[in-house]
């Protein structure tokens, strides 16, 4: 038997990243050099100085410097080297799948081209695909502080690459802006093939989360915290085993939770909800998937079996084939017995 410690574990293991989005992993050091040969301003002197403003008290803070960070972003070059530092940084980390989401409205609404974007990011992910072997998937996010006629232009302006993208979500300023808003965008979404995701429940009601399974037909809840107000979506969501991509140092650094110690992943795994462990935004909240792991680990003396748990869920929660997720699973059924 094998005395690795937690972190050493959690290190190890074999990964899988539902909730990530690419804007999100946008590091100080490269908006700085992006900016530079983009001859763009950006509004802090220097990176210490933009890190210093990173320190939120709610989700609208954030995404108001989230938004700004990726101003900047104006080449397919600069779509590319993100997602290219973001992979690059978490096969380190032994993440060996993810799902990421992308806002094209936050650069469309800027003049910059949706084929610009995507074909950055996609090049970036088939890099990554071959060289590091990480598989991928790809999620386009509409904007729900945006009206319904912008999402359904992005709908459109998406078509003529349906093949690279897997699903549709929903993101941005959760309270005020609930799912029904967007229904009839994510009805010709299911029709036009796409999966249905969305952010529900990680500012906004329980309410919300029923609007995302009832009238967006998600298959996947993002965030998702607040669902524990509810007895009834509990049963709901753990019978359906409806996963919930969970993000702790998120809702640690946007007071979701006030302290990791509360943070609900455990009561949830113990009502047999799907959770997984994701980072959400990475280069703005502190750490990228290790950290995560780690955060909630160190807080809530995690078991490795526990740890084992979340990382198998991750890829049971994915949109892998059922093959391909037996194959991973059996793998950490292993690391874990070795470990
Ligand atoms: N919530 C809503 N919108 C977002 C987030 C989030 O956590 N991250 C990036 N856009
Ligand atoms: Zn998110």
């Amino acid at each position: 038997m094998s005395t690795i410690s937690s972190k050493e574990f959690i290190e190890g293991i074999p990964k899988a990243e539902l909730h990530l989005h690419i804007e999100g992993t946008f590091e100080p050091e490269l908006m700085f050099e992006i900016a530079k040969r983009n001859h763009k301003q950006i509004k802090y002197s220097s990176v210490e100085e933009l890190k210093k403003a990173y320190s939120f008290n709610n989700l609208q803070e954030f995404l108001d410097i989230y938004y700004a960070g990726a101003n900047v972003l104006i080449k397919e070059q600069d779509f590319y080297d993100l997602t290219w530092a973001y992979l690059t940084k978490v096969h380190e980390q032994n993440v060996i799948h993810v799902e990421i989401f992308f806002d094209p409205q936050t650069h469309t609404d800027r003049g910059v081209s949706f084929d610009t974007v995507i074909k950055g990011i996609h090049n970036a992910l088939e890099k990554g695909k071959e060289e590091l072997g990480i598989s991928f998937r790809l999620i386009m996010s509409f904007l729900r502080h945006l009206d319904e006629a912008s999402a359904f232009k992005t709908l459109e302006q998406a078509l003529p690459y349906k093949n690279w993208i897997s699903a549709v979500g929903l993101d941005s300023s959760e309270v005020g802006n609930p799912p029904s808003k967007f229904e009839r965008v994510f009805a010709k979404a299911r029709e036009d093939g796409f999966i249905t995701v969305a952010h529900a429940g990680e500012e906004g009601p329980s309410a919300y989360i029923w609007e995302a399974l009832d009238l967006l037909k998600v298959t996947r809840i993002d965030h998702g915290n607040r669902c524990l107000d509810d007895d009834k979506l509990v049963e709901k969501l753990a019978s359906l085993q409806i996963p919930l991509t969970l993000c702790p140092l998120s809702n640690l650094e946007l007071k979701v939770v006030t302290d990791l110690k509360d943070h609900p992943i455990v009561k949830m795994m113990d009502k047999n909800l799907l959770v997984t462990v994701n980072s959400d935004d990475p280069a703005y909240f502190g750490g990228y998937m290790n950290e995560n792991y780690l955060g909630i680990a160190q807080a809530l003396h995690l078991s490795k079996q526990q740890i084992t748990e979340l990382a198998k869920n991750g890829f049971k929660a994915s949109w892998l084939t059922d093959q391909e997720k037996s194959s991973i699973i059996a793998k950490i059924d292993t690391y874990f017995q070795n470990n």
